[in-house]
């Protein structure tokens, strides 16, 4: 995979060699091209920016820097060959699309991805009107907070990206088990709709706190009711939003098991309600 940023701070993707994201690309399975837009600015001053036509507080960036950068980056990539579709365009905002789990998987099976990081109040609007007649555009948001720029937006999707590429994780299992909300409900997996309950290692008496039993018991099914139970547990905790779905989204129908589970954890719900 490929994986070109747009940035006026490179430096800001130190980060990338570190970790597995770092080994992976050592071992050429992920390449990154790391461009400073200031390099496609003509003044003295390496301008980026200007103040906001119809009023405002803030600054916009230029369009002319962007346009020249994203005509480079196309070509120097696509001049390589092996990218069929072409190049997907991702341009990080708070005024976009949620990033979920099931973007990191769509994004992961692409083979080259741009990601062009605004600063300031933004990219003027015209420069993504004219990407999206070149390649495919998504403007996506990585959640309810406004960052100072696209920078860290970026580092936190490009983890969750690369961490599903073959052979990035050690145990290829670990991310073909992730659940995450509904993100995967169409897997079929039983904790689709859910988030992940603890995890334990040893040693088994840590400060008095000893792991659950049921986990050293070696009895599969009971282990995985245990972690059922957290997961819906933990859930109606952290994630009342889910919680509200799970009776007409969720894969597997709540047994009557779950809903008690649910109701100790403060949702006393009606089981013709809640199972379906
Ligand atoms: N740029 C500024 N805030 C952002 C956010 N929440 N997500 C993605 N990009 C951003």
């Amino acid at each position: 995979m490929r994986i070109d940023i747009i940035t006026i701070f490179p430096e800001y993707f130190g980060p990338l060699s570190v970790s597995l994201i770092g080994k992976a690309a050592a071992r050429g399975d992920i390449t990154f091209g790391v461009h400073d837009l200031r390099g496609w600015t003509h003044d003295l001053h390496r301008t980026v920016d200007d103040s906001p036509f119809g009023g405002g507080p803030g600054m916009v960036m230029k369009p002319e820097p962007w346009g020249e950068a994203l005509d480079s980056v196309q070509a120097l990539a696509g001049g390589r060959g092996g990218f069929g579709a072409g190049p997907l365009l991702v341009i990080p905002t708070p005024a976009g699309a949620p990033f979920s789990q099931l973007h990191a998987a769509r994004y992961a099976a692409e083979p080259w991805l741009i990601f062009a990081c605004g600063r300031y109040e933004g990219i003027d609007g015209r420069v993504a009107d004219e990407a999206r007649s070149l390649m495919r555009v998504e403007e996506v948001s990585i959640g309810d907070y406004v960052l100072a720029g696209g920078e860290p937006a970026v580092l936190v999707m490009t983890e969750a990206i690369c961490r599903l590429l073959p052979g990035v994780l050690g145990n290829a299992e670990s991310a073909a088990n992730d659940s995450f909300g509904f993100g995967d409900v169409e897997s079929g997996d039983p904790m689709a709709g859910l988030v992940e309950g603890p995890s334990y290692t040893r040693p088994r008496v840590w400060r008095d706190r000893e792991v659950p039993p049921v986990l050293l018991s070696g009895d599969h099914a009971a282990i995985a009711r245990w972690r059922r139970d957290a997961a819906l547990r933990r859930t109606a905790q952290n994630r009342p939003d889910l919680v509200a779905r799970l009776a007409t989204e969720a894969p597997v129908p709540l047994d009557r098991h779950d809903l008690q589970v649910l109701s100790e954890a403060g949702f006393p719900v009606d089981g013709k309600d809640m199972a379906h």
